[in-house]
């Protein structure tokens, strides 16, 4: 069957169909995902049962593979998946499941806030590919809303207002604002806030979108107040039901994102099951704005 895609979702979103990718790509294929990630920003490939080594070797057909360090707080010793690969599970390295308390726990309960994977780095991630080894049985959904529906939605003057806007994001602003607000002094440092544009032109086909996320927590030459309710608001316009996908997922679903057009966020889900989702990362090739060194 040959490679199609059927967009699945009245804005964005499209699935994938005629393809395995556990095996090396063809060079038309990549270009035909690459085209399809463009134009909906997210894609759904159902029922590609892989391995870590191929969903690394899939995500290398886009781009260099993010290094995962430096965006968490789990010890290099306590990892449970090779450094190539992102753990969004509720899993301990033995396998068992994370204790209520646990600081690994409740610092990745900070991914059920809208975010853009590593939006925090100064040269942030570019696509996010996640693979579900095993669904919880309650919840777990996750949401992704489309941030170029969410700019061509905004009036002249609201997009005039933002259109040169740069924040600061930060791991801490996201954790803080859910009360998580202990860091040693070396993750402080490992934290310290970049700098990203509000409003990114993508590279390919020139659309503008808004480049919000929860790690967001300020806006340089504004009041922070000021900074975040405006923030806040554009949050609230840009996921709303309209622009927004609920992904449920299936075992062996793969989804893979452009975190320089979409936001999403992971649903609360029973914490009495597994679940088991690997993420790879696609590093970015450039900042959003020359860094400012804040020394
Ligand atoms: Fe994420």
């Amino acid at each position: 069957m040959a490679l199609a895609i059927r967009q699945i979702h009245p804005v964005f979103v499209g699935e994938v169909t005629g393809i395995d990718i556990s095996k090396p790509l063809a060079r038309d294929e990549v270009a035909a995902l690459e085209a399809g990630m463009d134009r909906y920003a997210v894609l759904v490939y159902p029922d590609q049962r892989i391995t870590d080594e191929q969903q690394m070797a899939f995500a290398r057909n886009f781009g260099q593979l993010e290094d995962s360090r430096g965006g968490n707080i789990t010890r290099a010793q306590d990892r449970r998946l090779d450094s190539g690969m992102n753990d969004v599970s509720n899993l301990a390295k033995d396998g068992s499941i994370l204790e209520r308390e646990s600081r690994q726990r409740l610092f990745n309960i900070g991914n059920m806030l809208w975010h853009s994977d590593s939006s925090f780095r100064p040269i942030p991630a570019k696509y996010s590919i996640l693979s579900a080894r095993t669904v919880n049985p309650a919840g777990g959904n996750t949401e992704y809303a489309d941030m170029r529906a969410a700019y061509d939605a905004l009036d002249d003057k609201a997009r005039a207002e933002i259109e040169d806007m740069i924040c600061e994001h930060s791991l801490m602003y996201s954790r803080g604002s859910l009360g998580f607000v202990d860091y040693t002094e070396e993750e402080k440092a490992m934290f310290r806030p970049v700098r990203q544009r509000l409003v990114r032109t993508h590279p390919v086909t020139g659309r503008k979108s808004l480049y919000l996320s929860s790690h967001a927590g300020g806006i340089l030459g504004l009041p922070i107040p000021e900074a975040r309710i405006i923030l806040r608001d554009l949050n609230e316009h840009a996921t709303q039901p309209a622009f927004v996908y609920v992904h449920q997922w299936r075992q062996w679903d793969l989804v893979m994102w452009d975190n320089r057009q979409v936001m999403h966020r992971v649903r609360r889900y029973d914490d009495s099951h597994p679940r088991d989702m690997r993420r790879t990362t696609v590093a970015g090739d450039a900042p959003t704005i020359a860094q400012v060194d804040a020394a």
